[in-house]
């Protein structure tokens, strides 16, 4: 990448270039054979823990007829039952915990945006696994010891602060806990102490780099060189976005608190090309959402994680809610990776019939010049018909007729690409709520 800097070891090199073999972790070097091996050994083991000391568990499989010893092969995991955020609602906050409270040495939850928060704790040896995992998917990024990491996601009960932080230090790098939030003075921290890497909510990110333009600096001339987002759902044509105005490579890491928080899955910076499942730690199985089975790899559905080594906290089939497909591993073969994020169930918008993510309106919004890729969907209801409007920013420099024609176009694209009638606004540029961390896409205005 060039950045007019004479940076002498830019992470993951000019191009992304692959980690040099030597320094791949011992779960790195395993191979396939060694991998199922593993899997399974922990599989059993995890089932027994949880039965012997989750009461929820206990109940569960009893109810399903299963003990942890039916599970002979990896495909015996499909016998046992799956678990939900509403087991981890119901048991709050501390009774799915699988060790007494003394030993958990840290406690985070999610925001809940309704009802109870879900609380999640870690022992010791899994904040050292937590904290490995992410020092991996780092190296996979491009980062290498020495190199400093700008850590934008928030600190505090999100995982994402924290877990970025420790698994920074266990990688050799040097962090910089910016946390979210104060974004002029991120600006200012960015060209002052010149971390190689950020890791931050892209939503967050395109909101410094409003602040970037608003201070007249040029976001290309950083020392910035690898972006690591995750958090939230983000397409391809944002990848293109990012990495153009930024002169950074832009991968993927992604995790839920559930089942540990950052760091599950990662993007290598060589391939682009999803995101390699840490499978040493976390088993994946893709289910169909409505039927609940099992599907072969390759097809979509949501993704479902059964936890291999974590002692406070051990998941069993959780169902995440995130929807994604299974893929053979590439630059790490021997785990299989997991296509970029598509949405969440929870997510999707039924419109008239026809089911809406919001990625697919960001990669239509990405593909027209005259936009910012700041937007909103609104969701009205008028009789019985749903209806839904895409705001979207307008960029700086865009005539009116550029707009116009850019409505038109969105209108037409998302018409013709995922088969809706939608209207478009394009609003003047900086009007539209900025993130600070994830972002909140959809504004429901429809009645319950
Ligand atoms: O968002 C953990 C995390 C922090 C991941 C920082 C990556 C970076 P939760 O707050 O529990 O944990 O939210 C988990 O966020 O089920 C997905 O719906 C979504 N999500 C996380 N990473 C990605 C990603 C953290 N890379 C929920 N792509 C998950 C798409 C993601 N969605």
């Amino acid at each position: 990448m060039s950045a007019g800097t004479t940076d002498p070891n830019p992470p993951g090199g000019r191009r992304g270039e692959p980690l040099p073999a030597e320094l791949l972790d011992a779960g790195e070097r395993m191979t396939a054979g060694e991998l199922a091996e593993h899997q399974l050994r922990h599989l059993r083991a995890t089932l027994r823990h949880a039965y012997d000391h989750v009461e929820l568990y206990r109940r569960k499989f009893d109810a399903a007829g299963v003990a942890p010893e039916d599970c002979r092969t990896l495909g015996d995991l499909a016998r046992f039952p799956f678990t939900t955020k509403a087991d981890l609602r119901e048991s709050y906050p501390f009774g799915m915990f699988a060790v007494p409270v003394e030993e958990v040495r840290r406690i985070h939850a999610s925001s809940g945006t309704t009802g109870r928060p879900t609380v999640v704790g870690y022992t010791e040896h899994d904040l050292s696994v937590w904290a490995d995992v992410v020092a991996r998917s780092i190296r996979a990024a491009g980062g290498r010891r020495g190199h400093k990491v700008h850590v934008a996601y928030g600190y505090g009960l999100f995982t994402g602060g924290l877990g970025a932080h420790y698994g920074a230090e266990r990688a050799g790098c040097t962090v910089i806990p910016a946390s979210g939030g104060m974004t002029a003075r991120q600006v200012q921290i960015i060209q002052d102490f010149r971390p190689e890497i950020i890791m931050v909510t892209p939503s967050y990110l395109l909101t410094l780099l409003d602040e970037f333009e608003k201070q007249g600096v040029d976001p290309r001339s950083t020392w910035l060189r690898v972006g690591i987002f995750g958090a939230e759902p983000w397409t391809e044509a944002m990848r293109h976005e990012i990495e153009e105005r930024m002169d950074i490579h832009a991968v993927d890491i992604y995790g839920l608190s559930e089942v540990m928080g950052p760091g599950i899955a990662q993007e290598c910076v060589e391939t682009k090309d999803g995101l390699h499942i840490w499978e040493d730690h976390f088993y994946p199985e893709v289910v169909d959402p409505l039927t609940d089975r099992v599907l072969p790899d390759g097809e979509s559905g949501e993704i479902v994680f059964t936890s291999l080594t974590k002692e406070a906290l051990p998941v069993v089939r959780y169902r995440t809610g995130d929807l994604t497909r299974l893929l053979p591993g590439t630059a790490r073969p021997a785990f299989r990776r997991m296509a970029k994020v598509t949405g969440r169930c929870d997510d999707m918008i039924i419109l008239r019939g026809v089911n809406v993510f919001p990625t697919q309106i960001e990669e239509i919004l990405l593909r027209t010049p005259a936009v910012a890729p700041h937007f909103q969907l609104r969701l009205t209801r008028q009789g019985r018909l749903d209806r839904m409007a895409v705001r979207v920013e307008a960029r700086p420099d865009a005539a009116p007729e550029q707009r116009e024609a850019a409505a038109a176009a969105i209108a037409r694209g998302v018409k013709d690409g995922v088969g809706v009638t939608v209207e478009v606004d394009v609003v003047e540029p900086y009007t539209l709520e900025r993130s600070v961390g994830k972002i909140r896409r959809v504004v429901d205005l429809r009645e319950r």
